[in-house]
């Protein structure tokens, strides 16, 4: 993109301007503003100073040092901003904001770059913190040539919102850099037949009576032919299809196999609140990159409070009830906002959890589709949350043992073992081991135990029939 010689410093100061104000909260001054402006046109303090009604000492010596350190802070990528540097950095600002909002605008079947987009990427209004996150995905991507990643974490932790970002921030880099962007969405009444089907209608290919197998293997030899970045959102939501069973997770298996067989330039995606291996048996021997999200930086949370009108030392313990969970942070300090008039302390003092009506959503969702908990699971969930509102110690897994051999009298522990596991990959508990050799012990975030204890739809304590869910789907599709 050449936009160096057209540009005008008026339409940079703007976008310049528009990020001080997100960043410091502030807008530049008219002395600053002048500086910026002549050291883009290349002068030098005196010719800036000349008929300004400032003197070229004090705006070398009282704005100069300070305003290239706050811009260095807005900026932040990573470049120290000087007088001499200026122009070249801010030409680089602008040229990410212009294809920023190119990326943003991507509707289905819109091109950036050689890049063709499909499907509906979610919207980032704001996005705080995973920086970190974003630059190690983007490095598995791009130097280690991951062929699958997995994203797990639990509902609302910001999975769709990081990889959107992460997208967005490789095209920005380089909007050459895939052939495909596909984002598929899977909706509650997906299954896989249906999302290699609409991939085979992206690529323009004709199998439609094949098996799925069949399909599943063409969908994966187009990865390999074409650089294509596949996201699939929300695998989760396939472990509901009415048929999900033995004989699919052949079929999913079949699918894993085939998308990380050979050397790609593809990557696909795959955010879930469940684990992959819950959807594949013999999945842990491929080459998949496992990463668990977790909830946001303190800093990062601090920010985003922030700027929702939160102040103080007390955000930082919201943040620890919350486990920097951001939809349930903003959740809550809208609800701070309304019913304390923006006061955390006071809320804190109120000692009562707020549990967002998306994180309950989440919530029925584990605890009321058939089979997806089971029994023991359910019970040892009961148990800690009973227990930790007497104590909130962390309980020790020989305490778990102990007590489901009161009520079961035989016990599997490998198969209690393995249940744990999988309340842990799922974000439903949280492990603690102090020292090396300690033996793990186990907590619930505050928002789960308040759901276990309060029950809203009575789905914890008993497995909820057909029609309950029917409805209960009936309910989420229609919202
Ligand atoms: N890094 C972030 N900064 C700000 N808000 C975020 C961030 N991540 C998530 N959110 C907020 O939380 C909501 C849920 O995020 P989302 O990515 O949809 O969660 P998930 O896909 O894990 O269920 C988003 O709509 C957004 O409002
Ligand atoms: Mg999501």
């Amino acid at each position: 993109m050449s936009i160096d010689k057209d540009l005008q410093i008026e339409k940079v100061l703007e976008i310049l301007e528009e990020r001080v104000f997100q960043r410091a909260g502030r807008y530049l001054s008219k002395a600053e503003k002048l500086v910026i402006k002549g050291s883009w046109e290349g002068k030098d303090y005196k010719e800036i100073a000349c008929n300004s009604g400032y003197s070229a000492y004090y705006l070398q010596s009282a704005i100069g040092p300070s305003l290239w350190i706050m811009l260095s802070d807005v900026i932040d990528e990573g470049v120290k901003v000087k007088k001499t540097t200026l122009k070249k950095v801010l030409l680089e600002v602008v040229r990410k904001d212009l294809l920023k909002q190119e990326v943003s605008k991507l509707d289905s079947d819109a091109l950036v770059g050689k890049t063709r987009t499909y499907g509906e990427l979610p919207e980032i209004a704001s996005i705080y913190g995973r920086k970190e996150d974003i630059s190690y995905l983007k490095n598995q991507i791009k130097l280690f040539k991951q062929r699958c990643i997995s994203i797990t974490g639990i509902g609302g932790i910001g999975k769709s919102v990081l990889v959107a970002q992460l997208i967005e921030e490789i095209l920005i880099e380089n909007s050459n850099a895939y052939d495909y962007v596909i984002w598929k969405n899977v909706d509650v009444c997906s299954s896989l037949d249906e999302i290699i089907r609409d991939i085979i209608k992206i690529f323009n290919l004709q199998l439609e009576n094949e098996p799925l197998i069949k399909q599943i293997s063409l969908v994966a030899k187009q990865l390999r032919l074409c650089r294509c970045l596949l996201v699939i959102d929300g695998f989760e939501k396939l472990a509901q299809s009415e048929n999900f069973g033995r004989n699919k997770k052949l079929e999913y298996e079949h699918f894993f196999i085939e998308i990380t067989k050979e050397q790609y330039q593809s990557c696909t995606i795959i955010t879930s609140q469940l684990p992959l291996k819950e959807f594949a048996y013999l999945i842990t021997n491929l080459p998949i990159l496992y990463f668990k999200l977790e909830g946001l930086e303190v800093h990062a949370a601090m920010q985003m409070l922030y700027e929702k009108g939160l102040k103080g030392e007390e955000c930082k313990e919201l943040i620890d009830i919350y486990r920097g969970n951001p939809s349930e942070l903003e959740a809550v300090a809208n609800k701070i906002n309304r019913y304390f008039a923006g006061s955390v302390q006071k809320f804190i003092e109120c000692r009562t959890t707020v549990i967002g009506s998306r994180f309950q959503l989440m919530l029925h969702f584990q605890f009321g589709h058939p089979g997806f908990l089971s029994k023991l699971q359910r019970q040892v969930l009961i148990y800690l949350a009973e227990q930790l509102r007497e104590d909130p110690t962390p309980i020790k897994f020989s305490e778990i043992i102990k007590y489901l051999k009161k009520q079961l009298g035989e016990l599997s522990i490998s198969e209690v073992i393995a249940d744990m596991e999988i309340l842990e990959q799922r974000s439903l508990v949280e492990t603690t081991t102090k020292a090396n050799q300690e033996e793990v012990s186990y907590n619930l975030q505050p928002v789960v135990k308040k759901y276990i204890l309060i029950d809203p739809l009575g789905f914890v304590r008993e497995e909820p029939d057909k029609t309950q869910i029917n409805n209960y789907i009936q309910a989420v599709n229609t919202r």
